[in-house]
């Protein structure tokens, strides 16, 4: 049984000028808060980081899933944890000890999440998923929001649901690029239980209702109904 399907706006596709705003308009119908901190290395794009998660976390109630793009996250991701994040994921390609960090995380309390970029396979990373609280698939490459959905990597979210069911692992397995009204139920279908979305959300006229709607259509495709 998969547990209720989270889903988790990400402010990448909000306006940065009115932030706290942004994420008032979604307290009360999303799940976690997605948070893309890019660093102009691992990716090419630069977004917010530290001092911006620790502004926003006085303005909400809402948890944070704080998506790490960024080289070097031994030395960064505990920070964010200290800050009050719910959940810190950092890039398999960007650390050379997922399973340390991953204990670091827990250590400074939040959760910690492994995210596996567009060309990256999932094969040699199952085996450490007992040691992650989340598995972020990434169905776009990491690095700009507005991508198209990439079908092909629900192969991947078809392996880890898999392992996670076989082992009866308490892990989140999370989707992230392009989930939206016509990707997400496939995404849940695959066996995903969490979806970021962001222009999906942002760029609705209501992005509370436009919540709702992909939940009810993650809530009806997801293997827990079959
Ligand atoms: C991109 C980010 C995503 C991005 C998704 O690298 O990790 O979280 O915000 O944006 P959409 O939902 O527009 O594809
Ligand atoms: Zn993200």
């Amino acid at each position: 049984m998969s547990p209720k399907p989270i889903i988790a706006p990400s402010i990448l596709a909000a306006d940065f000028a009115r932030l706290a705003d942004e994420v008032g308009a979604i307290e009360g119908e999303a799940d976690w808060v997605h948070v893309d901190v890019m660093d102009n290395h691992f990716v090419p794009n630069l977004t917010i980081g530290l001092p911006v998660v620790q502004s926003l976390r006085k303005s909400t109630t809402i948890p944070f899933d704080v998506h790490l793009m960024i080289t070097d996250p031994e030395r960064w991701a505990p920070g964010y944890a200290e800050a009050g994040a719910y959940n810190v994921t950092f890039h398999a390609e960007a650390c050379e000890n997922p399973v340390a960090l991953a204990k670091a995380l827990r250590a400074a309390g939040s959760k910690a999440g492994l995210a596996i970029d567009r060309d990256t396979p999932v094969e040699p990373y199952l085996e450490l998923l007992p040691y992650v609280d989340t598995l972020l698939i990434m169905t776009i490459k990491a690095g700009f929001g507005g991508q198209a959905f990439l079908p092909e990597m629900l192969d991947k979210v078809r392996d880890v649901r898999r392992r996670i069911s076989a082992k009866d692992l308490a892990v989140r397995l999370e989707v992230d690029g392009g989930i939206a009204a016509d990707t997400i139920a496939r995404a849940a279908e695959a066996g995903a239980d969490a979806f970021v979305a962001g222009t999906a959300v942002y760029g609705a006229d209501d992005p509370a209702e436009a919540i709702r709607k992909l939940r009810a259509l993650a809530a009806g495709a997801g293997p827990s109904h079959d």
